[in-house]
This record gives structure tokens, sequence and C-alpha cells, in this order.
């Protein structure tokens, strides 16, 4: 069952049209709220009609005067992939059972948008248009930045090229735009967000799938920042094998907790002096430990962060575990997301009672988080957008300090190790026994660009 089984019962299914110029960030919202609603079970899709345009237009010059209106060839590939994008939004809907589609691109004139909605209605898809309105130039400069050094639209450029013929783009993009207005839009469903999230303008909200996306909306920013994750330091469960409890930190695992704030100015680099960071724990002993040598003020701990609860199977081994309820055992390697322990929690449910931590942490500047393995894996695989059949089986060793810094396109990773050893505590599917095996799935293998150890 997912998460929010609503949609289906309601039989809702949103098409997110996002509107506005170019550099307003409707890309790094697009695909953050199919991020969210996947990450929670809601079958979500990004269509991006700018990958339609450059797959259409391979051979065909794209610096700025092929978005001008007066270009007849550029206006006819912008058409054509726009209804490219479309097609396939509207077959994934209905042959792939779609929830929420998101068509991220400008849709900035009436008339465009005018056809998506007659579409919708046609196909009984509710349509919610989300304007990124903005005239606050630092944010438009910051857009820019992400976007020139991101978009595959300038890969091989000079940043003085992008900058000028992207500033270009825009220009021509405003001499045709139809901004959301409340008096001749107010039959629409829509979010106009004035300056990321300085007001917000909120017309015809109507389901409940809808509230939830205008709610994750609302507590977005986008102000650079990075966002640290750390397990625990090894406990002294960790030693013999035991999963859950509330034990104390190992003799390594202090080690551990001392080199943190020196692990961390190291990562922070020449910003370390100006970098205030905010520590959360869990609300577990381990964690706590660990952030007790860290210099930072703003400490707060959280029952949310608490590990799996392992139910009655806390404080046991996997061998243990594997001995007196052998068909569990099984049934946890079989689907490790969905299989709860016996009056416990699974993967699922640690989603869901993270959902406010998520919400909390994207309205958050840089953050440090310290919680546990199970937890980490589902905080993670929310950042980097790991499917759940992957995120449980994800090696998340210990002391390792990870580091998120989001961007417009991506989610940049890089971690950083300590250089204290610690006890393995992955176990692979089919064996009670812990330890990785070449070639095991850790976040390394799918992302991790910057890898060094901190001796
Ligand atoms: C693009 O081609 O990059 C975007 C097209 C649009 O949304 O206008």
């Amino acid at each position: 069952m997912p998460v929010y089984s609503v949609s289906h019962v309601e039989n809702v299914r949103v098409c997110v049209v996002m509107v506005g110029l170019p550099a307003r960030g409707k890309s790094l919202i697009a695909q953050k709220i199919v991020r969210y609603l996947s990450w929670l079970s809601i079958k979500s899709k990004c269509f991006n009609v700018g990958n339609y345009r450059r797959e259409l237009a391979k051979d065909v010059d794209a610096s700025h005067e092929f978005f001008s209106p007066t270009n007849a060839v550029g206006t006819q590939y912008r058409r054509q992939a726009v209804e490219a994008a479309i097609e396939a939004m509207m077959h994934w809907f209905n042959d792939e059972h779609g929830v929420v589609g998101v068509l991220d691109a400008t849709n900035s004139t009436r008339a465009r948008r005018d056809e998506i909605l007659q579409l919708c209605r046609t196909n009984s898809i509710e349509p919610m248009f989300l304007e990124s309105w903005c005239d606050d130039e630092n944010l438009i400069l910051h857009n820019i930045i992400d976007v020139k050094t991101t978009s595959p639209d300038y890969q091989g450029q000079s940043a003085d090229f992008a900058t000028s013929d992207f500033l270009k783009r825009i220009k021509h993009y405003e001499s045709t735009y139809e901004p959301l207005d409340r008096d001749h839009d107010r039959q629409l469903t829509f979010v106009k967000l004035v300056n990321v999230n300085s007001q917000i303008m909120l017309n015809r909200i109507e389901s409940y799938l809808e509230s939830r996306i205008v709610y994750y909306v609302m507590n977005l920013h986008i102000r650079p920042r990075t966002i640290y994750l750390s397990r625990h330091g090894e406990s002294e469960y960790n030693l013999t094998g035991q999963i859950g409890g509330d034990a104390n930190l190992s003799e390594r695992g202090w080690k551990y907790a001392k080199k943190l704030p020196e692990l961390v100015l190291k990562s922070l680099g020449e910003d370390a002096p100006h970098t205030n960071l905010t520590v959360w724990t869990s609300t577990l002993k381990r964690t706590q430990q660990t952030a007790s040598f860290l210099p930072y003020k703003k400490k707060l701990s959280w029952k949310a962060l608490d590990e799996l609860d392992a139910g009655d199977c806390d404080g046991m081994t996997y061998e243990e575990i594997e001995q007196k309820f052998p068909e569990d055992f099984k049934a946890r390697d079989d689907n490790k997301y969905e299989y709860r322990y016996r009056g416990g929690e699974s993967y699922r449910d640690i989603v869901i009672r993270l959902e406010p931590i998520i919400m909390e942490l994207e309205r958050q500047e840089n953050i440090l988080i310290i919680t546990h393995q199970a937890v980490l894996r589902c905080l993670y695989a929310y950042f980097m957008n790991i499917p759940q059949e992957e995120s449980p089986w994800m090696s998340i060793p210990l002391h390792t300090l990870i580091k998120l810094e989001p961007r417009a396109y991506s989610t940049l990773v890089s971690r950083l190790k300590a250089d204290i050893p610690a006890v393995s505590t992955y176990k692979e599917k089919g064996t009670s026994q812990l330890g990785e095996a070449e070639g095991a799935k850790s976040v390394k293998s799918r992302d991790i660009i910057n890898e060094s150890p901190c001796s």
C-alpha cells in the first residue's frame, strides 16, 4: 500500500503546469515536487520540455536567437517539443497509471495554458498551474549562475557567454509573457510564488493532493546550503552485532565523536568561520554522545530521527533473529522496504514519520543530522531520489560524514572518512552475517563524486 493512497481513493490525477520566465527556479521546484511525492510512494514524473527540444533540435544552434518569437524554425521546434512532452505525459497518465505529472516549461502565454487546460479536462486530469514569478535581481542572478553551470544548453561554453546569451533568451520570453492574474485566471487552480515564497497567492486549491503539493512548495527556499549526514559513532551494540537498543558509544565511537568537529570544519573549508550549523540528533544516547563535542549552539533532538523500531527483535543479533523467526528473517530479505518487525516498524513506516522532518529540513539552511542507519538511508533516498527497492540496501558506513549540496539540476555529494576503524553493520541479502561483499550497493556506487580520508 502506498503511504498516501488518498489520490487513488479520490481518483484524482493532477498535472502541475509550471509557468514562468527562464531562470525562475521552475525546474528545481518541478524536480523537488516529483522527488518528494515519489518518496511518499505517489507515482509522479517530470516532463521537461527543454529536454524534448534538445532531442528534436540537436543539430540546431540553441543560442538565444533560437528562442526569438520571430524565428520561424525555432518556434516550430519549440512547438513540437511541447507537443511531444504533453503526448508523453498523457501516455504516462493513461497507460502507466501516473498520478502527478509535472510539465516543466515556461508555458508563458495564455494561449498555451488554455490548450493544456482543455487537454487535461478532456482526460479528467486536474490542472494546477504553478507560477514562479520573480523580480528580485539577486534571485534571478543566483538562478542564472546555477543554470549556466549545470544546464546542458551551455555545456562547454564560457561562463561569460552563457550568462549573456541566457539573459538575451530571457528577453525573448519577456516580450510575450502573460503572468497568471488573479482576476483573469480566477477560474483556474493555481499557485503563484512571488520571489520564491516572499508572497504566495493560492486560488481554487481543491483536492487533498493539490494541498499537499502547495504545502510542500510553501516550505521551499533556494538559498544555497549544505546538509551533512552522519551516523552515530560505533556503539557497544554495534560491537556485539545487536540491533536496536539505546547503547553507549564504544571507545572508537567516542573517538569519532571527538573527531567530528574537525571533520566538519575541514569539509566547510574557507566558509567554516562564517557558517553556523544547526545540529539535529535522535533521542537516543549514541547520536547525542556523537554530537557532544560539536561547538554549535543550536542542537535539537527529534524522536522522529530514532532508529527503526525492531519490535520483538530489539537487542537481538541477525543470527538470533534467523534462528528464532526464520520466516520473518526471509520475509524481510524478500521485501525489506515493506517488512514490518513484529511489534515494530518497516522502512515505509520510517518514511511516514520522517515527513515532518523533511518539511522542516526544507526550511532550514546549513544543517548536520546525526542519526541511525535506516533513518539515514531514508533521508538519503529523499535527497538523491533513490528508489524504494534500493534504499534499504544502501551501504552507509560508520565514521563517515556525508555532505549534500543541492543544485538546480542535481545534488552534489561527497563524503569524508574519519579514518577511525569501526565494525561493518551492513547485512547482505540472504545471510545473517555482517560485512560488505565486493560490489555491495553503496551510496558510493551511484553518486559519490569525492571521497577523501581525514586523518
Ligand atoms: C526550452 O526549450 O528550453 C524550454 C521551452 C519552453 O518551455 O518554452
